[in-house]
């Protein structure tokens, strides 16, 4: 039986914080694990790069994302974990997709609008700041998720529109050359929460709320105890469903947990005491994966060579799709 291929990229932009953990790094590892289906899990490092043009930040997140992954509990042998970077056939395949991909489709891109736009709201040129990299970006992604075939993609809200211009531009290769790509689809989970941030916003590290992950115990009960909070005193009833703090709590509680929680703030909690609770049941799903975390910090060698392994892994998917879609389009040897 073939099994679904599912895939998903992070950009290794940044590290790592609750918000990423609950919203997608837990999820998308509970889902490697279910029968009959192919994952791929990859550091998207050449996206990264259209942000930002700082070296050691470019390399240090890599590594902190990949030894976050690693410590939640993806496990290598059952998905296949690389960078992007690693996978040659990722870029040859961008140029070959970028030939048939419509400028016009491009011009579309929210990722590019929102620049546009707000240049021309603050009065600059329309292209300040563009590079070919950001206007491209779609393509970039497309050549991700073609390169593998990919059935499934599952990606945050924002990220449908550049799914759907995979979709679009396989579809076009398809009709000109003839059926090499699958057309995927997006996965957007309605259930995976969106974590709310120390603020009440939703967790960002652009809006500066967010509680580090695999920081510390000192730094994530720091963070927890600037959770923004209302003067109610210790005895007054409090409103969950009005609160950051069991928000959050819940993105980490059982069925049980939850309703005694909810209890204990109809009679009365002490926010000091629900930020304590907080913090214990945080710290106790993510003590021992931090413990990971730091020796996977401490020995870079062992990360690269799980790369090496899935690049290698990778490659060979990555040729049985790339090498038919060249030959397709003419790039054949003259013997
Ligand atoms: N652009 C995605 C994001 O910022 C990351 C990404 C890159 C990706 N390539 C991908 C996601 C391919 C899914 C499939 O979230």
């Amino acid at each position: 039986m073939t099994k679904e291929i599912v895939l998903t990229g992070i950009t290794t932009s940044g590290t790592p914080h609750l918000g990423n953990y609950v919203g997608a790094i837990r999820p998308a590892i509970e889902a490697s694990f279910k029968e009959n289906i192919e994952s791929y899990f990859f550091l998207a490092d050449y996206h990264a790069l259209i942000k930002c043009q700082d070296p050691e930040r470019v390399k240090q997140s890599r590594l902190e994302i990949a030894a976050t992954w690693l410590a939640c509990g993806l496990d290598p042998e059952k998905t296949t974990f690389y960078r992007q970077s690693d996978v040659p056939e990722v870029a040859e395949l961008n140029w070959l997709l970028t030939c048939v991909t419509a400028k016009g489709l491009m011009n579309r891109g929210h990722a590019y609008k929102a620049s546009v736009d707000s240049n021309l709201e603050n009065e600059q040129d329309a292209d300040f700041g563009v590079n070919m990299g950001l206007f491209c970006y779609p393509v970039l992604m497309a050549a991700d998720i073609l390169v593998c075939n990919a059935h499934k993609v599952p990606v945050g809200r924002d990220q449908i529109q550049h799914i759907e211009m995979a979709r679009d531009i396989a579809g076009r290769f398809n009709h000109i050359f003839g059926e090499h790509f699958v057309l995927p689809e997006a996965v957007v989970d309605a259930e995976t929460a969106l974590l709310t941030g120390l603020d009440g916003r939703k967790m960002s590290k652009s809006y500066n709320n967010t509680i580090p992950l695999f920081e510390g115990e000192k730094k994530l009960k720091k963070a927890i105890n600037k959770i923004n909070t209302n003067l109610l005193e210790p005895g007054e009833a409090k409103d969950p469903d009005d609160s950051n703090v069991f928000d959050i709590y819940c993105a980490f509680a059982t069925a049980e947990q939850k309703a005694e929680m909810r209890q204990k703030f109809l009679d009365g909690i002490a926010w000091g005491e629900a930020k304590k609770e907080l913090f214990t049941l945080v710290n106790n799903e993510l003590a021992e994966a931090r413990e990971t975390y730091i020796e996977l910090m401490a020995s870079p060698k062992k990360i690269e060579e799980i790369l090496q392994a899935g690049a290698a892994k990778a490659r060979v998917k990555a040729q049985s799709v790339v090498h038919p879609a060249r030959e397709a389009m003419g790039l054949v040897t003259f013997s």
